[in-house]
C-alpha cells in the first residue's frame, strides 16, 4: 500500500516532521503567574505521545498584560522560563515529537475571566484584571472598557519582549516559534481596519497596518537560531464586511515569505463580535488554498477537521500542506494512531505502549530506536 500523504514526512524550514498532522496551540488557563504547572506536564505529555508531527504550546504571553486570562502561560522572566523548562524536561524524556511555541499578546482581548468562569472582561481595578492595550482605543465588545492606544515607546517594549521571549524559547531548546497574529489579538488588531484607526505610520494603508506585525516578525526571526523555523498564525478573514480579508492575508503572507517566514497557519475570525462564520467541516480550507496559490512556504489549515479521509483529502489535493487539530485531538489524543490505522500509515509509539497495537493493524507502529520515541 502506498503511504497516505498525511503520513509522508515534510519540512518546515530546517525542521523535519514525521507527518502532516500539527497539534494546534490550545490555551489551558492553568498557569500561575505565567508559570506552567503539573497540568501542562500531563496535557503536553499525553499529546506528545499522540503520533502527530509537531506539538504547539499554547498562546504564551510575552508580557503579563498580554495574557488573555490570569491563567495563561507566559515567558517573560526567569520564573516562567524555569517552570516551562521543568515541563519540557518531563515531556522530552519520553517523546521526540518536535515542540513549537506560540508567542502572543492578547491586545484588547486581554484581562478576561477563564472560559469556564464566564470569560468576561475583568476591569483593570478588580482582582486578576489589568489595563488592556491595543493599536487604537476601541473596545472589542460593547460594554467593555476601552484599551489604551499603544504609544510608539510601548510598541518598542512589546517588540523587545517578543524578542526576549524568543531568546528564552531558544534557550529551552524549542524547535520552532509561531507568532500569533490571528483571532483578534494584538497583531491581528494592527492588521484589521476595524480595530486599527491609527493616523501614524502604523494605521491607514495596508502597508502601514502590516508594519508592526512585520517588525515583530523581524525581531523574533533575528532572536531565534537561523536554522530553526519561525512561523506565523493568521486569521484569513474577519468574516465582517470592511474588515481584514483574504486579499490582505495574501499580501501579508507574501511579505512574511520575503522575510524568511517558514510556514503560515491560516485560521480565521476572532476580531469582531459581528463576525458571521460559515462554520462546518473544512470551513477554513478555502482560505488556506487561496494563500497557498500565492506563496511557496508550507501552508497549514485548521478548523473542524475530524475525519481521517477528510484530513487525507486536504493534503492529497494540495489545498494545504498540513492539517492542524485542536478540539479533535483533545477529544481523541490517539487520533493520529487511528488515522494511520484507517489510512494505512505508520506512527511512532512509545515502547511502553507497543503491545496496544490491535492485531488487525500489524504494521501500525514504527520501531522505536531507543527508549523514547
Ligand atoms: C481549548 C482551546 C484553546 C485554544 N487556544 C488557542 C491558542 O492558544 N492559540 C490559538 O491560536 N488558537 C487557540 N485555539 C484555537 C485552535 O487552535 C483552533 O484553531 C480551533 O479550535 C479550530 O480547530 P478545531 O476545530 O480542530 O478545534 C484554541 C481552541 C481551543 C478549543
Amino acid at each position: 500500500m502506498t503511504t497516505p500523504t498525511l503520513f509522508t514526512p515534510t519540512q518546515v524550514g530546517g525542521l523535519s516532521l514525521a507527518n502532516r498532522i500539527v497539534i494546534a496551540p490550545m490555551c489551558q488557563y492553568s498557569a500561575v503567574d505565567g508559570c506552567m504547572t503539573d497540568w501542562h506536564l500531563i496535557h503536553l505529555g499525553h499529546l506528545a505521545l499522540s503520533g502527530a508531527g509537531v506539538l504547539t504550546i499554547e498562546a504564551t504571553a510575552v508580557v503579563p498584560e498580554g495574557r488573555i486570562t490570569y491563567g495563561d502561560v507566559g515567558l517573560w522572566n526567569d520564573a516562567t522560563e524555569a517552570a516551562m523548562k521543568r515541563v519540557l524536561d518531563g515531556v522530552r524524556a519520553y517523546s521526540k515529537m518536535p515542540i513549537a511555541i506560540q508567542l502572543a499578546h492578547a491586545g484588547r482581548k486581554a484581562s478576561t475571566e477563564l472560559p469556564w468562569t464566564g470569560g468576561k472582561q475583568i476591569a483593570a481595578a478588580d482582582a486578576n484584571g489589568w489595563q488592556t492595550e491595543a493599536p487604537s482605543a476601541l473596545p472589542f465588545a460593547e460594554g467593555e472598557a476601552a484599551p489604551h492606544a499603544l504609544t510608539r515607546a510601548r510598541m518598542d517594549e512589546i517588540r523587545d519582549a517578543f524578542a526576549e521571549a524568543t531568546r528564552r524559547a531558544a534557550r529551552l531548546g524549542l524547535d520552532a516559534v509561531q507568532i500569533h497574529a490571528a483571532h483578534g489579538y494584538l497583531l491581528h488588531e494592527f492588521l484589521s481596519p476595524l480595530s486599527n484607526t491609527r493616523d501614524d505610520d502604523y494605521g491607514g494603508s495596508l502597508d502601514n497596518r502590516m508594519r508592526y506585525p512585520l517588525e515583530i516578525f523581524d525581531a523574533v526571526r533575528a532572536a531565534f537560531p537561523a536554522d530553526k523555523p519561525v512561523t506565523v498564525r493568521v486569521s484569513g478573514t474577519d468574516w465582517v464586511d470592511g474588515g481584514w480579508d483574504v486579499d490582505g492575508t495574501i499580501a501579508f503572507a507574501k511579505a512574511l515569505e520575503a522575510r524568511e517566514c517558514a510556514a503560515i497557519h491560516v485560521s480565521s475570525g476572532g476580531l469582531d463580535p459581528a463576525q458571521k462564520i460559515p462554520v462546518g467541516p473544512n470551513y477554513q480550507v478555502p482560505l488556506a488554498r487561496a494563500v497557498k496559490a500565492t506563496v511557496s512556504m508550507p501552508v497549514v489549515t485548521v478548523g473542524l477537521i475530524t475525519d481521517f479521509e477528510q484530513a487525507e483529502a486536504i493534503v492529497a489535493t494540495g489545498d494545504a500542506d498540513m492539517i492542524a487539530l485542536a478540539r479533535t485531538i483533545l477529544y481523541d489524543p490517539r487520533w493520529p494512531w487511528h488515522a494511520a490505522a484507517a489510512l494505512g500509515g505508520r506512527v511512532r509509539a512509545p515502547n511502553q505502549y507497543l503491545r496496544s497495537q490491535p492485531h488487525r493493524f500489524k504494521d501500525l507502529f514504527d520501531e522505536a530506536d531507543d527508549d523514547t520515541y
